[in-house]
């Protein structure tokens, strides 16, 4: 079987290009690499390489929003005699406070891209998707767990293109209850790293989230971390979020590629996360106790968009496909450290 894997060199699809060339999937890679590097790539190869597996991968270098690209990669395969199955769409941009100063060029990468890879997946009659959607969409709410049913209402433009993304899918699947197989995976807070330390998360600039600001306090490259409130009505006043290893939440892209051989059709909108919520002063206790580093922090207001508590009710992802997050808190902090230890500056 072959896969498209949209930004498949980012922090989320460099993990699951792995699993999927691990698990004997053919694999075509497009990125645009304006948010990764090209070494990514080769430290996907590294890792199979060094295993002594036999894998197909092959990398494009474009734009999902070019659709001679996207026309070329589906012919190419097709006269291969190796169409594309399924794709995996995770090209995107996802920063926040870019998305407030930059709305349109999100609309434009997000959802216009989206957009002309369906046009291009129904020419060519490629009709299972599995996409990266985000717990970002449900906006400002304390009341968790959160299921699938929360009430959407994303509070900035990054969130309003997943929204309008997967309003797009329902439409589409309206059209044609027959054909397609989308699943729509919203993600809460991917962090940790691949245990080889061969790839791991390496945000350019200083970090906005939490986890990858911990690692780089803990290696030096920050000198503190500054703590976005502890007056929060939590049970010691910081945040609550649901940290997800990055190998859990990759596989929750395999198991629905396997769900996708089990039905006609489908369109289903599923959380992935971890479904326990740690604070910010549990996640530090965490990560000092596993790497016997210090972090130092300073408490500071509130930040903008932020909320008390969010983490996911996963029992939809369990029942359906039959996916379960199996790596600890502790596995968290000891896989993204040891990417950190590994690699101080990144993939350089
Ligand atoms: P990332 O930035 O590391 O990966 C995205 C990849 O897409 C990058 O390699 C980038 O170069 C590529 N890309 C961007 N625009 C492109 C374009 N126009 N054409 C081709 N390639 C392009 O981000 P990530 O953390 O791996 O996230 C992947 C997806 O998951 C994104 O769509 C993001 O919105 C979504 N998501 C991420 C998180 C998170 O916390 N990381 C949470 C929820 C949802
Ligand atoms: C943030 C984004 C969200 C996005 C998600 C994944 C905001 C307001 N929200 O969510 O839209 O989907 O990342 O990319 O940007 N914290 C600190 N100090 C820091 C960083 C974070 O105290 O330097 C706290 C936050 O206040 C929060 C927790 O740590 O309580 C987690 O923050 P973060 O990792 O940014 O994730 P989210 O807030 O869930």
């Amino acid at each position: 079987m072959r896969v498209l894997l949209t930004g498949g060199s980012g922090f989320i699809g460099s993990h699951i290009a792995i699993l999927l060339l691990e698990r004997g999937f053919d694999v075509v890679i497009l990125d645009s690499f304006v948010n990764s590097s090209p070494n990514v790539i080769i430290r996907i190869k590294k890792y199979l390489d060094n295993k002594d597996l036999n894998y197909k991968l092959e990398t494009i270098n474009g734009d999902i929003r070019d659709k001679k690209i996207l026309d070329k990669i589906f012919i190419d395969c097709i006269k291969e005699n190796k169409p594309i199955n399924t794709v995996i769409h995770l090209a995107g941009l996802k920063s926040v406070y870019e998305s407030l100063s930059n709305p349109l060029h999100y609309w434009d990468v997000n959802v216009f891209g989206t957009l002309n890879l369906l046009l291009t997946m129904k020419e060519y009659e490629c009709y299972s998707l599995v996409f990266s959607s985000s717990a970002t969409i449900y906006g400002l709410s304390d009341s968790v767990p959160m299921a699938e049913d929360h009430t959407i209402s994303p509070i900035n433009p990054y969130g309003k293109t997943k929204v309008a993304i997967e309003n797009m899918f329902y439409d589409l699947y309206n059209s044609n209850l027959n054909s397609w197989k989308i699943c729509s995976l919203r993600y809460f807070n991917p962090v940790g790293a691949h245990p080889s330390g061969l790839i791991g998360e390496d945000p350019i600039g200083i970090p906005n989230n939490l986890f990858p600001f911990i690692t780089q306090v803990a290696i030096g490259t920050q000198k503190l971390l500054n703590i976005y409130g502890d007056d929060w009505g939590t049970r010691d006043g910081t945040g609550i979020r649901d940290y997800i290893h990055i190998i859990d939440l990759a596989e929750g892209h395999l198991a629905s590629i396997d769900y996708f051989n089990s039905t006609e059709s489908c369109l289903e909108f599923i959380n992935l996360g971890s479904g326990k919520g740690y604070s910010v002063f549990q996640i530090i206790r965490q990560f000092e106790l596993s790497t016997g580093r210090k972090i130092p922090f300073s408490i500071q207001d509130r930040r903008d968009g932020d909320v008390a508590k969010s983490f996911a009710d996963i029992s939809k992802a369990k029942k359906l496909l039959g996916w379960t997050p199996k790596r600890s808190l502790e596995q968290i902090c000891l896989d993204g450290w040891n990417w950190q230890i590994k690699n101080p500056h990144g993939y350089g």
